[in-house]
């Protein structure tokens, strides 16, 4: 059996391959709710034969969000649609995840191609942003409100109800959004965060925020179902996040039963990042070497060659694929197709199979 579409069980939940759609903005809703937009996508990419779906960023409170049109899990109306969506991918065979984030001083902007510009806190759409330290994402943009101990409380209380909310919806997997500059690796990064309290300074002040974050979704999240944490592995820039610390914080992570860590890069500053094939996989590998904890492998994934020599050769333990899913939301059953690999189409696709 080719690697890729080799089965995976993580706690009690078994994924029928190791492709994962990686969250992907679809920047579409009104209020936070999902709509048939996010069905028709998701639901595309699950009939296309992914093992494992994550929602986009999906916001734990209005101020999280990226834009006003993020998606949102802050309130109980937003479910009753994700329990569609989560419905229909499960009907796939297709495991449902969800993203739950905090834009942190990355919020209140305006989507990608409406120009993702910082819409001003004083005007329509826009609200004031908070962050670990009131530094701004970049010149020309407001600072953020520096969180002090009720604005952290807060963070924590909404990831935790967002979490109940998410098993209510359905969602099987869980990922905590600690990368690309969003809120966690805000705290994370020196360049971020100039703190001086007990959030702030060491390793172990930086990564605070999110170990109880991690340990407040566990107290709702079920011990049998999985929780990834996604991490920008290195800021590519001096002074900043690195890699060494990225595999403390995974061994970390993984002594709290943290199943599995994707390993995204940058986002935090403006930064020249060496983009190829792959280029990112290279943590992915370090990550699961040096902790054993489980790793998805992400950026520039994009032929299924690619795809299975990275679980063949013990890279990672699940691929995560963005914009080819784009291109092909049926990327998993071409996939086989080129691998040889025998699976199991939708009844509705098969006289499309071979011919
Ligand atoms: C349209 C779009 C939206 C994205 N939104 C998110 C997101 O909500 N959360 C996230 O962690 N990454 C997001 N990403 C990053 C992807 O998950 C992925 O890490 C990145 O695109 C690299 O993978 P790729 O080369 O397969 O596209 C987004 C990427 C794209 C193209």
């Amino acid at each position: 059996m080719a690697h890729l579409f080799s089965p995976l069980k993580i706690k009690n939940v078994e994924f029928k391959n190791r492709i994962v759609v990686s969250p992907m903005c679809e920047y579409s809703s009104t209020d936070g709710f999902a709509n048939d937009w996010h069905l028709v996508h998701l639901g595309a990419m699950a009939t296309g034969g992914a093992g494992l779906i994550i929602t986009e960023a999906t916001a734990v409170s209005p101020e999280g969000r990226i834009t006003f049109a993020d998606l949102g899990i802050w309130k109980d109306e937003h479910l009753p649609k994700l329990k569609q969506i989560v419905d229909f991918i499960e009907q796939q065979g297709c495991v449902a995840g969800i993203q739950l984030a905090h834009a942190g001083r990355k919020a209140s902007h305006t989507q990608p191609w409406a120009g993702g510009k910082q819409i001003p806190s004083d005007q329509e759409n826009g609200w004031k942003t908070v962050a670990p330290s009131s530094i701004p994402f970049k010149e020309g943009t407001e600072a953020p409100l520096e969180l002090d101990e009720a604005g952290i409380a807060k963070i924590k209380a909404d990831f935790k109800a967002a979490a109940q909310r998410a098993i209510e919806a359905g969602f099987k997997v869980a990922e905590l959004h600690g990368a690309h500059g969003y809120l966690f690796h805000q705290f994370l990064s020196p360049l971020s965060n100039q703190r001086t309290d007990e959030y702030g300074g060491s390793f172990e002040n930086r990564i605070r925020l999110l170990l109880e974050v991690t340990e407040t979704v566990q107290e709702v999240w079920p011990a049998d179902y999985p929780l990834f944490v996604r991490i920008s592995a290195i800021d590519w820039t001096e002074g900043g996040w690195t890699p060494e610390e990225s595999v403390r914080l995974a061994a970390i992570l993984k002594d709290k039963g943290v199943d599995l860590i994707d390993c995204s890069t940058g986002g935090n500053v403006i930064a020249k990042i060496p983009v190829g094939a792959g280029y990112q996989v290279q943590f992915a590998e370090q990550i699961k070497k040096e902790t054993g904890i489980l790793t998805g492998a992400v950026g520039m994934i994009t032929n299924a060659k690619q795809a299975n020599d990275i679980i063949q050769t013990g890279k990672a333990d699940m691929v995560f694929i963005a914009r080819e899913f784009l291109r092909d939301p049926h990327f998993p059953l071409r996939a086989a197709h080129k691998l040889g690999q025998e699976v199991k189409w939708p009844e509705q696709y098969e006289r499309a199979k071979w011919h």
